[in-house]
């Protein structure tokens, strides 16, 4: 039922107006002891020709009140409208239980396609605790648009591609050995990559040697590129260790050696529109009418650069997805190099420019400064997560002794626990990790949010079968109508999260709702109720279970039934 539309119908009729003029100004009170909708009557103050509070006056006296209004208040020139909380709660209630699985999905996204462009870690170097961010958000954008009905395209561009290929292979060479390799992996190869950056300060003919080796791989080199592929091979291996571990999952590898064949072509129509230009042996773009640095196409030596191919894919993905909107979870610090080749796109002459959106996000740190690969300081995902599982299953034996599966509840918990943690301020805010404050049953933290829902799902197994034709006028609280609320707002808060490319919009709603389901089940007995209050407050424990649990599966985090 729409109230809003039915409170704008009685105050027209009342005023003698019609309901467009009056719908539009209805207001949500910034809290419930102002009433659930508030009409301010300064608006009708010059068409009346009265004194708004009069106006509120006989308005209220002639006004028809609608059944599932309990009562009407004037505070000054306003109107308060106080929903009767058992209509209400009738009203939210079976519309999320009717709905079950289905409800805060839609279809508005029906016929679009929107290609997301995440994760996207640089192979042949660990995966950091860095690429977490762009990992976990981009995955929760694709399930949150999902949800909405868009055909989403997830696409791991893997930075596979480039002149650090040519100096592992020179590191290899020089320091490496196959059976060190095959033995430690991706951490071997960074030893030797740290290791060629050291060498290469005290002698630079090492970076000259590496740029051939990158020009050999452009050009198909047969050990050249075995030796990549080799490098390739392994790093992917450990990377779906970790995408195992998140519960992550790609439609496209396509990462920057994808396009090494299909750059020649773009350079070629750059130059046909006249845009690219020589600029110290290399060929760039200018960009100085739009007040940036030059966008650089082609290096000195022959060798394209990371923008190249960021051109060429998405040159490639409108081709052949034909995307509706194309966008790319990166670190703020990249915030300037898609400004340039966006606009590059923008230069070549196609309007769908506008659809390339760059979402940037804020740095993660474990309290000790910025994590980078260069200099060996790193932070393995992968030591990360299991080091919160091992912290989970030790709060867990300590709360819940007793629990059967604690191996897999550990897992959910403590990898639900960094992705709430990663999803619950706003992207671009730094993330700090603290286990502490992450595990924390009471906190506000996914452990909490899972255990408020495994709390509602063992109530309900307890209770047997739900009935949802109760008598909802027995839920009056303040509480229940709390809950009740949150779980209609639910819907509107999916659609936000997803204009905003904002999952924290989605987390701080269900940490909300945890919240105040915590107070309903605190203020209300359920279980040991008489039977008709017990079916009414078990609707609402139902329709909670739901939502939570719709929640935090679009945010890419488990639900035990039990903690
Ligand atoms: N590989 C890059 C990095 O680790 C991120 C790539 C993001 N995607 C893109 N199309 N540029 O910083």
């Amino acid at each position: 039922m729409d109230f809003k539309a039915s409170i704008a119908q009685a105050i027209a009729q009342a005023a003698g107006l019609s309901a467009d003029e009056i719908l539009p100004y209805i207001e949500i009170p910034p809290n419930t002891d102002l009433g659930d909708f508030a009409y301010p009557c300064f608006r009708l103050a010059k068409v009346l020709r009265k004194a708004p509070p009069a106006i509120a006056a006989e308005i209220s006296e002639k006004l028809q009140k609608p059944d599932f209004i309990s009562k009407v208040e004037i505070v000054g020139a306003y109107l308060n409208f106080f929903l009767d909380k058992g209509v209400y709660a009738k009203e939210v209630l079976t519309e999320v239980l009717a709905a079950g699985e289905q409800y805060g999905k839609s279809n508005i996204g029906d016929g679009k396609t929107i290609v997301i462009d995440y994760s996207s870690p640089n192979i042949a170097k660990p995966f950091h605790v860095g690429h977490l961010r762009s990992t976990v958000i981009g995955n929760a954008i694709y399930k949150i648009y999902e949800a909405l009905g868009y055909h989403c395209i997830g696409v791991n561009h893997l930075g596979d591609w480039g002149t650090q290929f040519g100096k592992l292979i020179v590191a290899y060479k020089n320091w490496g050995s196959k059976e060190a390799v095959e033995q430690d992996g991706i951490q071997e190869l960074m030893r030797i990559y740290v290791k060629f950056h050291d060498e290469a300060e005290k002698n630079p003919a090492l970076e000259d040697e590496a740029r051939l080796w990158f020009v050999k791989m452009q050009e198909g080199e047969e050990e050249a590129l075995s030796l990549w592929k080799w490098f390739y091979d392994i790093s992917i291996k450990e990377f779906e260790r970790v995408y195992n571990m998140l519960g992550v999952t790609f439609d496209a590898y396509t990462g920057e050696s994808f396009y090494n064949d299909k750059m020649a072509p773009v350079v070629e129509e750059l130059k046909q529109k006249g845009l690219l230009q020589e600029s110290e042996g290399a060929m760039i773009v200018d960009l100085e009418e739009e007040k940036m640095p030059p966008c650089l196409i082609i290096r000195k030596d022959g060798g394209t650069l990371y923008a190249t191919r960021d051109i060429t894919a998405a040159l490639y993905r409108k081709k052949t997805y034909d995307f509706d909107k194309c966008i790319y979870l990166t670190a703020l610090d990249q915030n300037l190099h898609f400004a340039q080749w966006f606009t590059v796109i923008k230069k070549m002459g196609y309007d769908w420019y506008q659809d390339l959106v760059h979402v940037p996000f804020g740095l993660v740190s474990l309290d000790s400064g910025k994590l980078s690969t260069r200099h060996g300081h790193v932070v393995l995902m992968e030591d990360l997560l299991h080091q919160s599982i091992q912290e989970a299953r030790r709060i867990l034996d300590e709360k819940s002794p007793e629990l059967e599966n604690k191996e897999e509840v550990a897992a959910q918990m403590g990898i639900g626990a960094v992705i709430f943690n990663d999803l619950y301020n706003s992207r671009i805010k730094d993330v700090v990790f603290s286990w502490e404050r992450m595990l924390n049953f009471d906190g506000e933290t996914g452990p909490y949010v899972q255990f408020t829902r495994a709390k509602a799902f063992s109530i309900l197994k307890k209770a047997g079968e739900i009935r949802t034709d109760v008598d909802y006028s027995l839920l009056q609280d303040p509480a229940t109508a709390e809950v009740c609320k949150l779980l209609a707002d639910y819907p509107a808060k999916i659609v936000e999260a997803a204009q905003k490319y904002e999952p924290s919009i989605v987390t701080r709603h269900l940490m909300n709702l945890a919240q105040a389901f915590s107070k309903f089940y605190h203020d209300n007995p359920i279980l040991s109720s008489e039977d008709a209050v017990k079916e009414a407050r078990l609707t609402v424990v139902a329709a909670t279970e739901k939502v939570l649990k719709s929640g935090l599966t679009l945010l890419g985090i488990e639900t035990p039934n039990q903690m």
